[in-house]
């Protein structure tokens, strides 16, 4: 939602910056832009649209901002793209967030005279500095009197052409610095600047950044003290963006998966003891996560079921509020996080620390907002992961879980031995047959418009799973659901030609997979199967996908040719596959 970098050094900013910005770019990309100081005066360009891979116009300056956006007030167009230039010139500024109390700002700052030209929430705060500014503070006092104005998660950078430095204010949205010898960078994600720093500093809420000179100061807004804090190297942010030889980061991070469920589940037992103790004291455990984050953990929650006995209950990170009269501080909470910066869950987690509740998050962001929330955190380990469809991180979340669930019942051991064999059955499972299976039935899919997946007990939430990940690069209507619920209702909605895909594996639940498939068979539907290779004859099914071996961890087995589905039926359709529409990789906003 929304990426934000900043430059002060000996290189070219302008350059600096358009690198910093492709990299944030899957944080939004409907409009981009670049603001420099050049001889004391700031030049901006904007353009909508995805960033592009060389800037045309020539600009040189040591100093500037720039931002990427996702829309959340006003249509994408170039007016409305950051940074906002105030009315003297001085200044331009960019944000991150959502300022909630906008509508009532606006109206407040309109009846003193001030005249808006742009539709975004960003203006106000322009606008707001100005206003504060007449009282003859300095422009640095006059950001944070008007940020404390502002209802909201919000980020903002501003550059300042008076007195040539930038400044920054974080609330909510992430923020940090990165620094070498006379140069600061700053930005919304360290990815952005990992490949010239590995120095980093956290930046809290509640801080206010100054740079000038390629040095910096940090602030806290409420005491105005200034706060001392040396750079620490992060070695992890050593992060990879390479397309590895494959067209799309989505089918390079699918493939990945065949290690990356091994990088997350690498913990020793002794590193799992605290989680493992915790768990053991308590009452009920819940997961938190939003979108596939979420069913990450729904899924998790039938593994601590039934495979650890434990009472396991998964919360949509917005919908935490109406289970806050029932969590109290002898339960434990796991949150899923691939960025650990999705406002929803960052908000769930915030309330339920104030109430004692003990948290443990799985992450993948080194450094994120999430786990410094967090009383103990696991890192997924799955390396970046651009597509802003998550594959590799489901599964590597599930895993954990996996791992989790059975050394609770003191099968760590076990558990391993199932991650490798599946590792290794994935290894030969990724083939150029199997890709050519899966784009075939894709370009017959290509056409329907309604689509519906069945699942039952360990497929339940992949059918869900995999009906977002194909909505999300198809722009398909998929639905997930559990296979008992089709008498009770989806029926109605299968015609002639419907497509039903049904996930069925060798377990007590085959039986009614392949009733439901007759059952939707009979109303005319195309149907699919996609699971366990003995079920490849079976009659019900006009097509059928095998998964990859394995006994335990069928969910994450047949997750994958639901990603693959995803990935070519997007491809036949000519969609924009890593960056798919009106989407952001990382959710910042509420
Ligand atoms: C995944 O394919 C989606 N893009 C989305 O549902 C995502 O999982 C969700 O927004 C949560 O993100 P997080 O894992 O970074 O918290």
């Amino acid at each position: 939602m929304c990426g934000i970098f900043g430059y002060i050094g000996n290189r070219n900013a302008p350059e600096i910056i358009h690198q910093g910005l492709k990299r944030l770019e899957y944080r939004g990309y409907d409009s981009w832009g670049i603001s420099i100081i050049e001889k004391g005066k700031i030049k901006t360009v904007k353009d909508v649209g995805h960033i592009p891979s060389i800037l045309q116009k020539e600009l040189k300056s040591n100093i500037g901002i720039g931002h990427t956006r996702w829309a959340t007030h006003g249509g994408v167009t170039i007016t409305n793209a950051h940074p906002h230039l105030c009315s003297d010139k001085r200044f331009v500024l960019a944000q991150n967030g959502i300022v909630e109390n906008y509508s009532n700002l606006k109206k407040d700052l309109e009846k003193k005279g001030f005249v808006f030209k742009t539709q975004v929430d960003t203006e106000v705060i322009v606008k707001l500095i100005e206003l504060n500014l007449r009282s003859k503070i300095s422009l640095k006092e006059s950001l944070i009197k008007s940020f404390k104005q502002l209802e909201g998660r919000n980020t903002v950078i501003l550059l300042d052409s008076k007195e040539n430095k930038i400044l920054a204010i974080r609330n909510g949205s992430p923020l940090i610095l990165g620094v070498n010898k006379d140069e600061v960078f700053l930005a919304s994600d360290p990815l952005a600047f990992n490949h010239c720093t590995q120095n980093i500093v956290e930046i809290n809420n509640g801080e206010l950044i100054e740079i000038d000179n390629g040095n910096y100061k940090i602030f806290d807004i409420k005491s105005k003290k200034e706060i001392k804090r040396k750079p620490k190297e992060e070695k992890l942010l050593n992060i990879d963006i390479d397309k590895g030889g494959y067209d799309h980061y989505m089918l390079k991070e699918i493939v990945q998966q065949q290690h990356t469920i091994l990088n997350a589940t690498s913990y020793s037992q002794k590193e799992l003891k605290p989680l493992i103790d915790r768990i053991k004291n308590s009452k009920n455990i819940y997961t938190i996560g939003a979108g596939t984050a979420a069913y990450a953990g729904d899924q998790v929650c039938y593994y601590l079921r039934n495979i650890a006995h434990r009472n396991a209950i998964s919360i949509r990170s917005y919908e935490t509020e109406s289970f806050l009269n029932v969590i109290d501080k002898n339960d434990i909470v796991i949150a899923f996080s691939q960025s650990g910066e999705t406002a929803d869950t960052l908000e769930a987690i915030e309330i339920l620390k104030q109430k004692g509740v003990y948290i443990c998050s799985v992450i993948n962001m080194p450094g994120s907002t999430l786990s410094r929330l967090s009383d103990i955190f696991f890192m997924s380990n799955a390396g970046s992961e651009i597509c802003v469809a998550s594959t590799k991180v489901f599964t590597s979340q599930v895993s954990f879980g996996y791992l989790l669930s059975k050394s609770l019942i003191n099968e760590y051991s076990l558990a391993k031995k199932e991650l490798v064999s599946l590792s290794t059955s994935l290894e030969s499972y990724f083939n150029a047959i199997l890709f050519k299976k899966v784009k075939d039935i894709s370009s017959k899919l290509k056409n329907k418009e309604h689509f519906f997946i069945l699942g039952k007990g360990q497929n339940y939430h992949i059918a869900q799973e995999g009906a977002l990940k194909i909505k999300e690069i198809s722009y398909k209507h998929f639905e997930g659901f559990a296979a008992g619920e089709l008498k009770h209702g989806v029926i109605a909605l299968i015609e002639r030609g419907t497509p039903v895909i049904s996930i069925i594996s060798e377990d007590i639940n085959s039986k009614d997979l392949i009733s439901a498939t007759y059952e939707v068979k009979a109303r005319g539907a195309l149907t699919i199967g996609i699971g366990d290779k003995q079920f490849e004859k079976e009659k019900s099914f006009d097509y059928f996908i095998p998964c990859a071996d394995t006994n335990e961890l069928k969910g994450i087995a047949n997750v994958i040719p639901f990603q693959l589905i995803s990935y070519y039926l997007a491809k036949a359709l000519g969609n924009s596959i890593d960056k798919p529409r009106n989407l952001a990789k990382s959710v910042t906003v509420k």
